[in-house]
């Protein structure tokens, strides 16, 4: 049960990771913070790279802290940017992987929630691993 006190703790520490973002290049800061079943919050931000595509977003990097700290389940993630913009499609999957109820908070840098959703509902129809076991072969 996510409380609106843990609502905003997490984009209040998603406001906090958004300072520590390496965006020289396309400008566009992204802050996360992802709360796992046991309490933990994980932060993440983007990380750019000369070689562009090499860039990976804070989404990602909060989801594989947790994960290789050996915690799978997220009770929800708050994404914290100037505009308030929702997570990219790779992001999308990434957490689909670990339950599509994970709560996603869209935030803007005053802290103010601009959108709620889940993650099943960002990514309807999501390809996960039982698709991959009925299709083998
Ligand atoms: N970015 C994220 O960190 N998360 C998203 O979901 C959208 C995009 C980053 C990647 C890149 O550093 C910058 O925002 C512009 O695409």
């Amino acid at each position: 049960m996510l409380t609106n006190e843990m609502r905003k703790e997490l984009i209040q520490t998603a406001v906090e990771a958004w300072r520590k973002a390496y965006a020289p290049y396309s400008e566009y800061a992204v802050g996360a913070a992802l709360r796992t079943d046991s309490g933990t919050i994980y932060k993440g931000v983007n990380v750019e790279n000369a070689v562009y595509p090499l860039t990976i977003c804070a989404e990602r990097v909060a989801v594989f802290k947790a994960v290789s700290e050996g915690e799978m389940t997220f009770s929800a993630i708050a994404v914290v940017t100037k505009n308030g913009g929702t997570p990219c499609g790779a992001c999308r999957q990434v957490l689909a992987e670990f339950g599509l109820e994970t709560v996603v908070l869209i935030a803007n840098l005053g802290g103010e929630l601009v959108l709620e959703t889940t993650v099943g509902d960002l990514l309807p129809h999501a390809f996960g691993d039982a698709d991959l076991e009925a299709g083998r072969g």
